[in-house]
């Protein structure tokens, strides 16, 4: 996808909760076997309806949760099993995560230097004095939030929430992290506001070579800063790629359902009125075969019984439907027919 070193490395991620009661156990396949790699200074941009397990992907990768499958491996260190503190304090000074919820994420009691310095005292980087409030400063500064002295001794409610969520990155910024886990960091913030904080984004990456995980329900956000798309589906990944790549040439149905509900027709050559129909599967019972299939307006009866496989389409864009592949769905559906002929066979002999 890039010259640059891979920073972030995700391999066969997997997440299954334990739902239901004591009597009732039952297995929620929240994320299964999601691989993508993100190098230094881009911006990869999780795109999927609500439930799909975007969160939980970047839960997973920040260890605030523990896999039940997979690898991820940060500048080459892999964190399988258990990790032990020390290295997950290393994890998480390296890898910050910022949420939906500006409000939610500060506390309303203490200053926005407060929160700003407590970080810097947690990974051990603050300096004595002068030094710590100067860091402070320029960390707003760095957001935007210019001249610092007017925030820093600022209470939440005394700021807007998209000031709210510039001293939220601030805090992640602080202590020099190689990548932020942007979960929704603009969803509940005016369009007029979201702006902004996407420019940031942009900023950021740009003058300091971060990269970010940006993840969104909102396919212009992700057109906007996204360097490399993926499009999440039923806890899987379904297609993914360069951003322009996967916009112009999606290759899976339910990337095409997408677009087609983005209300840009000048560039969007998929736009309709349509917004994507039906539900998403339930992750306790889903569905055999490809997961979209109940969804799909291009379903084949392979489709039903046979998941299908990643598909590199060149370029590093990946779909996984057997549209991409029907030479594996016509062997897969032949031997499925072949099985059904054989059991059928056994059955009368
Ligand atoms: N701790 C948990 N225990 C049981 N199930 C969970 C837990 N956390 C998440 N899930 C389930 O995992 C699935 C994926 O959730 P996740 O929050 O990752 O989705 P999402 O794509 O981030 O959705 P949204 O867009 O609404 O934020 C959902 O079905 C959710 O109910
Ligand atoms: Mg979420």
């Amino acid at each position: 996808m890039s010259e640059e070193p891979i920073l972030l490395e995700v391999e066969g991620l997997g997440k299954v909760f334990a739902a239901g009661n004591a009597l009732n156990r039952r297995p929620v396949h929240a994320v299964a076997d999601v691989s993508f790699r993100i190098a230094r200074g881009r911006v990869t941009v999780i795109v999927g309806e609500s439930g799909s397990g975007k969160s939980t992907v970047a839960r997973l990768i920040a260890r605030l949760i523990e896999p039940t499958a997979g690898v991820v491996r940060f500048q080459g260190e892999a964190y399988v099993a258990k990790v032990r503190r020390r290295e997950l304090s290393r994890l998480r000074r390296r890898v910050q995560m910022i949420f939906q919820d500006p409000f939610g994420s500060l506390n309303p009691h203490h200053s926005v230097g407060y929160h700003l310095v407590r970080p810097l005292k947690n990974y051990g980087k603050a300096r004595a004095g002068a030094g710590v409030r100067g860091r402070v400063l320029q960390a707003l500064e760095a957001v935007g939030l210019t001249p610092g002295e007017d925030y820093i001794d600022k209470y939440p409610h005394e700021l807007s929430g998209g000031q709210r969520q510039r001293v939220v990155i601030a805090r992640a910024l602080i202590v020099e992290p190689l990548l932020l886990l942007a979960d929704e960091p603009t969803s509940m913030l005016d369009v007029s506001i979201r702006m902004g904080i996407l420019n940031l984004m942009r900023q950021l990456r740009r003058d300091r070579g971060l990269s970010f995980l940006f993840i969104t329900h909102d396919l212009a956000s992700a057109r906007y800063v996204g360097d490399d798309l993926l499009v999440m589906y039923a806890g899987q990944l379904v297609e993914g790629g360069p951003a322009d790549d996967v916009v112009e040439r999606p290759a899976h149905p339910y990337t095409r359902l997408l677009l087609s509900a983005v209300p840009d027709v000048v560039h969007n050559p998929f736009a309709s009125d349509r917004a994507p129909t039906g539900e998403p599967p339930n992750l306790a019972q889903l569905p055999t075969g490809c997961h979209f299939h109940p969804r799909c307006p291009q379903v084949m009866e392979v489709c039903k019984r046979v998941a299908p496989r990643r598909v590199e389409l060149g370029g590093g864009h990946f779909a996984a439907c057997h549209l991409n592949d029907m030479d594996y769905a016509a062997r897969q559906d032949g031997t499925i027919a072949q099985e059904a002929g054989n059991g059928a066979s056994r059955r009368k002999g």
